[in-house]
């Protein structure tokens, strides 16, 4: 357990064997942390709980927190298992604690645990104030960041906002991130959060009306310096412009050729002064190729034909981006085929469903090995995409 500030103390948890978060995420390099934290005025509050394989962990961070104190609430601002496994345990542990969350959230309790706490429960929603005599929760409602039912507390006492999801981190807490905040959190906000920009917006303007000193966010570290970073990356995220100027590149090749047009198109960026990203979409983390899509304001998807298609990494990457609301860049594309090379135009009538995305008109198409040819189009195309 630490300090946060007065009243205020983590009591969460790292996780050091989870291979895939949310069943799809890499966390095997710098693990994930479940964050938890107990407020206390004159009555005590527990916010949220953690993932199921740290229970006995959690608890006894809570126990120790609490100083042999007995916890009034259990506050729920979201109930992914990752923060809610523990719920049941804990009522079990404290039969006197109250459960405080939205009304949504106890409906997903009856589904995860076969009670909503009937007689222990207190509904939150948007307004909601529980006085903890010292320090006030007043709840802030933010469906769909990441989950519906999600909501945010805010303790005007300490400035301090309880962000459940938002402001999330990949990464436990026990190691440094050598790559600062952003890089991980950005991976995180585009491949949890990033869909739901609208909420994240909504959520931003009723924080901007707060005097927020830190924000404690359910995974990564407590943000309490040089607050207007975050939250100005933050809004540019969630409002899908563009972070940085530069090129992404994402390539499905079979034998080699459209990853050999794909990188020396990036070698002829560079080359103009663009700042280039490039991936193997079958064999870098996908994640990072999202995240650095949304990042910067061009993109060029190379694929391969396959089957009348793209190939299925591409397939995947697409469908990722049109979930996610991909809109607003610009886009170039290389299709390689033998016989019939239609990948670029199945990558186009993709693209543009999408809301604003530009597909700039020259493609470059590999028949087979790369040649003067393909050479002349990748001229073409990064000239366009430098235009
Ligand atoms: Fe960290 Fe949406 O759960």
């Amino acid at each position: 357990t630490s300090k946060v500030t007065d009243g205020i103390t983590y009591v969460g948890v790292n996780d050091h064997e989870i291979d895939l978060f949310e069943g799809q995420y890499d966390v095997r390099q710098n693990g994930m942390s479940y964050n938890s934290y107990v407020i206390c005025g004159e009555k005590c509050a527990v916010m949220d709980t953690v993932d199921a394989h740290f229970a006995d962990e959690w608890l006894a961070n809570v126990e120790e927190a609490l100083a042999g104190r007995t916890p009034d609430y259990l506050v729920v601002h979201h109930m992914e298992p990752d923060h809610s496994a523990n719920i049941a345990a804990f009522m079990e542990r404290y039969p006197e604690a109250q459960v405080v969350a939205s009304a949504p959230a106890f409906k997903m309790m009856v589904a995860y645990f076969g009670t909503d706490f009937a007689g222990r429960k207190v509904v939150a929603k948007e307004g909601f104030k529980l006085d903890l005599g010292g320090h006030e929760l007043a709840f802030i409602g933010a469906a769909n960041v990441h989950w519906p039912e999600v909501l945010f507390s805010y303790d005007a006492a300490t400035g301090t906002l309880f962000s459940a999801d938002g402001f999330g981190k990949f990464g436990a807490l026990d190691v440094e991130d050598p790559e600062g905040w952003a890089c991980e959190a950005r991976r995180y906000y585009f491949g949890i959060v990033g869909k739901f920009g609208r909420n994240v917006q909504a959520v931003l303007k009723k924080a901007a009306a707060l005097d927020i000193k830190r924000i404690c966010p359910l995974h990564g570290p407590v943000l309490s310096e040089d607050l207007g970073y975050y939250l100005g990356l933050y809004n540019t995220w969630s409002s899908y412009e563009p972070e940085d100027a530069g090129v992404t590149i994402a390539y499905a090749s079979v034998y080699g050729n459209t990853r050999q047009a794909a990188l020396e198109l990036a070698a002829e960026l560079e080359e103009a002064g663009q700042k280039v990203s490039v991936f193997d979409l079958a064999r870098d983390d996908m994640a990072e190729a999202v995240e650095d899509a949304f990042r910067y304001d061009r993109l060029v998807l190379a694929s391969v034909t396959y089957a009348g298609d793209v190939f299925p990494f591409m397939s995947t990457f697409l469908h990722t981006l049109a979930e996610h609301n991909y809109q607003g860049r610009k886009v170039g594309l290389i299709e390689a085929g033998s016989w019939a090379p239609t990948a670029a135009k199945v990558m186009r009538a993709q693209l543009e469903e999408m809301a604003d995305v530009t597909v700039v008109d020259a493609v470059v198409t590999v028949r087979g090995a790369v040649d003067d040819a393909t050479r002349g189009q990748i001229a073409v195309l990064a000239k366009e995409l430098c235009a």
